[in-house]
């Protein structure tokens, strides 16, 4: 919740400026007060009286009046976190290069609450070794970064540069404001099993239910992370602060988990299937009278905790999780090893874990192992969820 907490959002030129709006009412209902700041090229895009409706406050497009009503140091003063959203391109340009030539550049070089950006920008805007290099510059400052996601574009094309969703941007504010030990970090979760296709109607599975995933997103969101879960196909209903990405097989899930970085941390905790089957039929395959049962090809999948732990954007933390019935911890020390992540939760299967209510795990580290007695995956999820935060701090 963000009851009592004071948020100004600058809003700057982009066509994805109408998100701003639905922020600042879901910033409003969780009990914030928005003010917000509309730059000259905000306002080709949004009103300053939708704004003003929305926030239920004056809302602060010049910097010359503003000085005679209540000065933009004032403002600077006045909030617990400054949000730009959307930040255009010329906005980071403006900001790495400490301009103060508007209104909300002279706030952002007065203030000193935490600023987060959530940018906003063609593909090849995003991409450009100018946007790059500002991007480079405000991170170093501190400044956090809030997407921008990738897909659709207003222009007839895609990629990155698109604003994230308002959910997205109000869990980003609520994980900056937190007090939790995992305040401002961002932490990707895997979770469930993946479907992968046979034909139109048919799927390979298995029995994973995505309760130890969705519980350690659960958990780290209470520490106060910012936390994107990908799940695969789950009964599980999404944990409360988390923004949740659904996927169905391992390789939508893979590019859901590249979209999603740069992470503090990663926790693959999917049962992610091996092998899909190589070629999915475009029809129902169908019973021929005589014939025998079909023969299913199948096809290697790719590694996700792998392909994530050797990625040019490595998260910080690599945690995977191994299902062992014998030699528990030898077989999670190999894989640590193999998969090129920091720690492996080593489950002990031999009961009836798997899409079951309790976990025995092994915490399998280069440091060394530690044995957790059985316990709920809820209370395996909090354990974890500090351990994480005590390895980013
Ligand atoms: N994993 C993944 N992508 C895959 C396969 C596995 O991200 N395609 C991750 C899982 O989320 C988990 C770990 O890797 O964190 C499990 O590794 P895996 O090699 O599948 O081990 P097990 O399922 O334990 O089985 P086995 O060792 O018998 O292969």
């Amino acid at each position: 919740m963000l009851q009592g907490r004071r948020i100004l959002l600058i809003v700057s030129g982009s066509v994805a400026a109408f998100k701003a709006l639905m922020l600042a009412r879901l910033l409003r209902e969780e009990g914030a007060t928005v003010r917000a700041v509309l730059t000259a090229a905000g306002a080709r895009f949004v009103t300053r009286e939708s704004l003003a409706a929305l926030t239920a406050e004056p809302v602060f497009d010049d910097l010359w009046a503003a000085e005679a009503e209540i000065g933009h140091i004032r403002l600077a003063r006045w909030a617990d976190l400054v949000l730009v959203a959307p930040a255009s391109a010329s906005r980071l340009a403006a900001m790495a290069g400490g301009l103060a030539t508007d209104l909300a550049g002279c706030i952002l070089l007065a203030t000193r609450a935490p600023v987060l950006v959530a940018p906003a920008m063609n593909p090849a805007m995003w991409e450009h070794p100018a946007t790059e290099a500002n991007v480079a510059t405000l991170r170093a400052r501190g400044v956090g970064f809030i997407g921008p996601d990738s897909g659709a574009m207003a222009e007839p094309e895609s990629g990155p540069g698109r604003l994230v969703e308002p959910e997205a941007m109000c869990d980003a504010v609520r994980a900056a404001l937190s007090d939790g030990p995992l305040r401002g970090q961002h932490i990707l979760v895997t979770s469930g099993p993946t479907h992968e296709p046979i034909d139109p109607v048919r799927y390979i599975a298995n029995r994973s239910s995505g309760r130890q995933g969705h519980a350690i997103a659960a958990a780290l969101a209470r520490l106060g992370a910012r936390v994107t879960l990908v799940s695969g196909p789950v009964a599980m209903p999404d944990p409360a602060g988390v923004q949740v990405v659904r996927v169905e097989t391992a390789r939508e899930m893979l590019a859901a988990c590249e979209a999603a970085l740069p992470a503090d941390g990663a926790i693959c905790a999917a049962a992610v299937a091996d092998w899909r089957v190589a070629r999915e039929a475009g029809q129902k395959l169908k019973k021929e009278p005589g014939a025998g049962a079909p023969v299913l090809e199948m096809a290697l999948n790719p590694d996700i905790l792998a392909t994530l732990s050797v990625h040019a954007r490595r998260p910080r933390l690599m945690v995977g999780f191994a299902a062992e019935t014998e030699q528990v911890v030898e077989h999670a020390q190999a894989k640590l090893a193999r998969k090129g992540c920091d720690w492996i939760m080593a489950n002990d299967v031999s009961g009836d874990v798997m899409g079951g209510m309790e976990n025995a795990v092994h915490l399998v580290s280069a440091e060394g192992v530690e044995d957790w007695p059985r316990m709920p995956k809820e209370e395996v999820a909090a354990r974890l969820a500090l351990r994480v935060a005590e390895a980013l701090a």
